[in-house]
């Protein structure tokens, strides 16, 4: 197969070229009009090419509280193809009683299911004796990054010396902990003032975690890190100031990494005063509209690794039936399809943000850091032949009738969006052309992360 007359897109450049395909990789990127005849030619004349979206955070089918979102395998890789996304890194997160290597192997069984390719993170809550060994089993079995909550008590948070300690083994075995960091203690305060005051219900959620909290717990887990010499990925950072510690960090020798989230980029805090605002209940919280310009500036600066989507697929019913108090609410966005067409439009058309640090940003760092690189991520000959043919000049209005996302809503409602995927492959296959599904077979492969690079910017 060739994709022939697009503008191959790769994280540090940009030009025309044919892609060239065999047996489900890429086997070269030939200048135009050289490439071999071949049976099957797909035209990507004025568009551009891009290896296929790699989403480092996206929760299927996750259980959390009362609620478990509503999307499987196959119902979350149909959204994130039709989105122009071809890899997902899903949580193993156990559930009570549960051990992470259970969590792990259960979830990776459900791999296959999927349209597109996935990997894993693992999840430690507790420290015990079995841990180490946990942890070496599934590096070695390629399950190399390790989710931690500094928040959620009782539920999936983890102490500080469980924290350092996972961190630590991690290191030594190649892997790395990715940590969400909120720091409960300052939640807790906040969260018993606002109801205290009645003020508890999804219009306050801003309230109730503070910037602050997101701040002192990734000083905190910096330390850490930096203390036992070991990589660590802040996942959904919602603030520039907490961007701007873990870059210090990074300048002065940390190998520390900065997730943001699409929903965190794009939308601010006013939603919560609308009148759906049980819609954007999400931690961390939006922002107000100066903090989401700061934290997109940080995007041109390469002070962000990734942007993920932190797909969360709770539907309507579940978002309203605890609304009147946050404490109990289902926590989390859907956005697996929206993530690439959104942030492309909003940074790329709008803000001139180079199509290269796009793809840096969206595909090639998130399979870097989860040790898919250069596999996934990447039209490079070798890799799998994943890819968007992107047509960056589609206007469109994203309404939540029109997506794939297992849910009714969407929080990007009516807005209008320059961009959007044309056709996407998967291994060398058509599997969306002009909006539809054109091959719904699941062939989903875990795939698994080699030892993490942590060497790039
Ligand atoms: O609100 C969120 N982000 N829900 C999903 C779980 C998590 O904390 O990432
Ligand atoms: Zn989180
Ligand atoms: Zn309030
Ligand atoms: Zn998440």
């Amino acid at each position: 197969m060739v994709v022939r007359g697009g503008t191959v897109v790769e994280a540090g450049w940009s030009g025309p070229a044919d892609v060239v395909i065999t047996g489900g990789r890429v086997t070269a990127l030939a200048a135009p009009g050289t490439a071999p005849a071949a049976a099957s030619v797909v035209d990507a004349a004025g568009h551009l090419v891009l290896p296929g979206g790699v989403d480092p955070h996206c929760h299927v089918g996750f259980t959390s509280g009362d609620f478990t979102s509503l999307d499987d395998y196959r119902q979350c890789t149909t959204a994130a193809v039709h989105g122009g996304t071809t890899t997902i890194v899903d949580f193993a997160i156990p559930r009570p009683g549960e051990n992470p290597a259970d969590a792990a192997h259960a979830q990776r069984a459900k791999a296959g299911e999927g349209l597109c390719d996935s990997a894993l993170h693992a999840c430690v809550v507790e420290w015990d004796d079995t841990v180490p060994d946990q942890l070496a089993s599934l590096v070695a079995d390629g399950i190399a990054t390790v989710k931690m909550f500094t928040t959620y008590r009782g539920e999936t948070m983890a102490d500080e010396d469980t924290v350092l300690r996972t961190m630590k083994t991690l290191a030594a075995l190649g892997g790395m902990v990715v940590i969400h960091c909120e720091a409960d203690h300052i939640i807790g305060d906040a969260q018993r003032r606002c109801a205290d005051a009645g003020r508890i219900g999804a219009s306050h959620m801003a309230d109730t975690r503070p910037g602050l909290a997101e701040t002192a717990s990734v000083a905190e887990i910096l330390a850490i890190a930096e203390s036992v010499d070991a990589p660590v990925y802040f996942v959904h950072q919602s603030t520039a100031e907490a961007v701007e510690l873990v870059a210090a960090a990074r300048r002065r020798g940390v190998r520390a990494y900065s997730e943001a989230v699409a929903h965190h980029l794009v939308l601010d805090d006013s939603a919560y005063a609308g009148d759906r605002p049980e819609r954007f209940v999400c931690c961390p919280p939006l922002r107000p509209a100066d903090q989401v310009r700061a934290l997109g500036r940080h995007l041109f600066t390469g002070e962000v690794t990734t942007i993920g989507s932190d797909h969360c697929c709770y539907d309507t019913a579940q978002k309203e039936s605890r609304s009147g108090d946050v404490r109990a609410m289902p926590n989390g966005l859907p956005g697996v399809e929206t993530r690439l067409p959104v942030i492309f439009s909003e940074y790329v058309v709008r803000r001139g943000l180079p199509v290269t640090r796009f793809v840096e940003l969206t595909a090639a760092n998130p399979a870097r850091t989860n040790g898919l690189y250069p596999r996934k991520g990447t039209l490079l000959p070798g890799a799998d032949a994943d890819l968007a043919i992107w047509d960056p000049t589609a206007e469109w209005q994203i309404t939540a009738g029109d997506l794939h996302m297992a849910t009714d809503y969407t929080p990007y409602e009516g807005m209008t969006v320059t961009g959007r995927p044309k056709t996407v492959l998967v291994g060398g296959r058509v599997v969306v052309d002009n909006g539809a599904l054109t091959d719904p077979t699941p062939r989903g492969r875990h795939i698994k992360a080699t030892p993490i690079s942590t060497k790039h910017s």
